[in-house]
């Protein structure tokens, strides 16, 4: 059902044009770049969520090159996308990792990611996350109170070791990002620290015993596609980190954050060199070294998820598809209103297109993949491919309803790989079994 309010205003995507990217038809079959779909599905199963190494590797390399004249380190955000082939493929290609949690560094280090590339971003690490971090000899913990920073200090001095330290600001930008929810740049929200604070919090940080302030940091928010933002978060942290070298303290890092923006069609994504062009002229004679955080915009559109439709349901004037794959597999669409191309996975030319609802079979009326949605009209049985899921689909994956979570497959040229298989009925029930009631 198309709720109110819940649609982004914008083109809806009907078919697929010739854009560039992983997922393309060959033959009226969509391929993963040599990998046929329907072979996937058919050996995989479905729900299926499948990776394109390619278009990781070469988004790492447009984003990296862009911002060549720097001293830099891509420190992908492992909440988009914490398989561990895929957090391997990315430190292969010289990524570090912008981890939020104690398990986000288990997986980045169980990975390959090494610890001096990784910084520890997140409003409410616990005493035990940051002791883990400190341990395994981090780059950096990106800071957003001063009780976080307290508390850190203390676990540094009980380790004898002082914890690097950045600061995250809040620079009070408001980033036009599509939906509330991925807005953190501004006051209103929990993130960071405001500017106010800053001089009294760096001070404190240069006192306190048991850490030291090497950098300062911000995140304005996530699906940014105008570069002003950032210069705008540049120049705020800039002036900062000029005021604090005046006072006499030399900072070495800067994070800018992530947040990069992805279309639903790759040929309407912001070239990387958009948002370089705004922030390297800035940066070039500064001495500092940048850290960006992306996430989505290195592993967006390297993914999709393939569902196989179950049933096709006319309800008065409505449509609807319902697939074996719904919310559970793909909250965003339901969480963010997002907007995900939907491609048959075979063409059949002959088909009526219907303006259709795309539905999960969960029981929720907010289960849904896709809204009013012109589509040749699919049969059951027939597979269907949800573009740009590679970035907060598999992440953001439950069980709810008791479904198992799908497989993944990373492809590499017409080579595929099961990165992680498909969950059990005992996957489901680990942890309680032994603990059944007698
Ligand atoms: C601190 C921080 N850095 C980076 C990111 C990555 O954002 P994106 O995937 O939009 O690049 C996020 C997303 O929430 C974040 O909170």
């Amino acid at each position: 059902m198309a709720l109110p309010g819940m649609r982004l205003s914008g083109p809806v995507p009907t078919e697929t044009a010739a854009v560039p990217g992983s997922f393309l038809y060959h033959d009226d079959v969509l391929h993963c770049d040599g990998a046929p779909v329907p072979d996937l599905a058919a050996r995989y199963g479905t729900p299926l969520y499948i990776y394109s190494e390619a278009s990781i590797l070469d988004r790492v390399r447009s984003l990296d090159q862009a911002f060549e004249p720097l001293d830099r380190l891509l420190a992908y955000s492992v909440k988009a996308n914490g398989n561990l082939s895929i957090l391997r493929t990315l430190a292969r290609a010289g990524c570090g990792a912008d981890i939020v949690s104690g398990g986000e560094l288990y997986r980045a280090l169980r990975a390959g990611v090494p610890a001096d590339r990784i910084v520890f971003s997140g409003v409410g690490k616990s005493r035990a996350e940051l002791e883990q971090a400190l341990a395994a000899e981090i780059l950096c913990f990106n800071v957003e109170s001063e009780g976080e920073l307290r508390e850190l200090a203390d676990v540094g001095r009980e380790a004898g070791r002082a914890a690097p330290v950045a600061l995250r600001i809040n620079p009070d930008i408001e980033s036009p990002t599509p939906h509330a929810y991925t807005r953190t740049g501004h006051r209103a929200t929990k993130f960071g620290i405001p500017s106010e604070e800053a001089f009294r919090l760096y001070g404190l940080a240069a006192e306190l015993e048991g850490i030291v302030p090497i950098g300062i940091d911000a995140h304005i928010g996530s699906q940014i596609v105008d570069p002003e933002p950032y210069r705008l978060s540049l120049l705020h942290l800039l002036d900062l980190v000029e005021r604090l070298r005046q006072d006499g303290l030399a900072l070495e890092l800067l994070d800018l954050g992530g947040g990069f923006g992805v279309s639903y069609d790759e040929a309407l994504d912001p070239p990387p060199e958009s948002f370089a062009e705004r922030i390297v002229p800035h940066l070039a004679t500064s001495g500092l070294r940048l850290i960006l955080e992306p996430g989505r915009y290195l592993v967006g559109h390297a993914g999709m998820l393939v569902t196989r439709v179950l049933y096709v349901k006319a309800m008065g004037a409505k449509t609807f598809i319902i697939t074996d794959a719904g919310m559970t597999d793909l909250l965003r669409p339901s969480h963010y209103s997002s907007i995900h191309r939907v491609d048959p996975v075979r063409k059949e030319l002959d088909r009526e297109v219907r303006r259709v609802d795309i539905v999960g079979p969960i029981c929720e009326t907010g289960d849904f993949l896709a809204l009013d949605r012109d589509l040749p009209l699919p049969e059951p049985g027939d597979l269907l491919g949800i573009h740009t899921a590679g970035a907060y689909g598999f992440t953001m994956a439950s069980t709810y309803n008791a479904r198992p979570r799908a497989a993944e497959v990373l492809v590499a040229g017409d080579k595929a790989r099961l990165i992680r298989r498909r969950e059990t009925y005992d996957d489901l029930i680990r942890g309680e079994e032994e603990l059944l009631l007698e």
